[in-house]
């Protein structure tokens, strides 16, 4: 992949959250920096949506078409699915939220602390790929887990729209592969589990289109969000290709946490 290999240490927490237009790199460079960082996991709401509508989960159903379309899921679903997700992974105690989380989490953005003490420890470190996605998404989050860095990727549009029609998928991973970039050892079969590849259905030209429009509508007030709160820790990194964006990543890792 062009990215050099060789795991390496954290000694802090990270807490990461990339944010970046509908194909810029999201997962790939999730990947990328679990596979340089094996204490890094990371969470994923685009792949957890598309489980549920696999699944055919209550909000699977809820979500499919939206997802469809290129619209957003509203907040409350989506701030249910990663509190779910961040408590089932011991990321989040749920000892001082309430049975109702989506309340737990309105109730919590009303109060101006954190709901929980992050942990310290490095091996909890973790990325969001793709959440939050709204201010209201950011300033619910930071009630509860406040993050430590935010990525904001940047690369043309008009590049990113021309590598859309090769991207393949392993579904139930989520992990990406780009034909003539980024190739799986056989064609379309997935290199850890042998299954086959998919294409997105939000995948065609036009859906990626109001994506785009949707991230631009949306990513601008989130941003702000970090930019007044937290600004050190909003770091912009641009590249025309995944390879070029990955080893500025890697440095800002490594100059923060490692
Ligand atoms: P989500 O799955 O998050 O989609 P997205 O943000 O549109 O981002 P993508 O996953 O499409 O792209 P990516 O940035 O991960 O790029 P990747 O690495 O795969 O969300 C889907 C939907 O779920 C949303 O539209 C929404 O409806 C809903 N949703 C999710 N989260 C939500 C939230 N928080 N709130 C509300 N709704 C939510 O791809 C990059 C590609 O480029 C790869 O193919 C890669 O190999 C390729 N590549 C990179 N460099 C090169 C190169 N030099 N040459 C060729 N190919 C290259
Ligand atoms: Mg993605």
């Amino acid at each position: 992949m062009g990215v050099s290999s060789g795991s390496r240490k954290l000694r802090e927490a990270a807490r990461i959250i990339l944010v970046g237009a509908p194909g810029v790199g999201k997962g790939t460079q999730s990947e990328r920096l679990m596979r340089r960082y094996p204490q890094l996991a990371s969470i994923s709401t685009g792949d957890l949506l598309r489980d549920n509508v696999r699944d055919k989960t209550l909000l699977g159903l809820q979500a499919e078409s939206l997802i469809k379309s290129g619209s957003l899921v509203p907040d409350p679903l989506i701030l249910d699915l990663i509190l779910r997700e961040l408590t089932s992974r011991n990321w989040l105690s749920t000892s001082r939220l309430n049975t109702n989380i989506v309340s737990a989490i309105s109730q919590r953005s009303r109060s101006s602390s954190c709901a929980v003490e992050p942990s310290q420890d490095p091996e909890s470190s973790f990325i969001l790929d793709g959440f939050p996605r709204t201010a209201t998404q950011a300033d619910s989050l930071s009630r509860l887990l406040p993050m430590n860095l935010v990525l904001h990727l940047v690369t043309p549009a008009e590049i990113i729209l021309s590598r859309m029609a090769t991207r393949w998928v392993h579904a139930s991973s989520g992990r990406v592969y780009n034909i003539g970039f980024n190739d799986p050892k056989v064609a379309g079969i997935d290199d850890i589990t042998g299954e086959k590849l998919v294409q997105r259905e939000d995948d065609t030209e036009e859906t990626w289109r109001k994506r785009l429009a949707k991230f631009e509508e949306t990513s601008s007030g989130l941003l702000n969000f970090y930019k007044e709160k937290q600004p050190a820790t909003v770091v912009v990194v641009r590249g025309n290709s995944s390879d070029e964006i990955s080893p500025q990543i890697f440095e800002e890792v490594e100059r923060r946490f490692a």
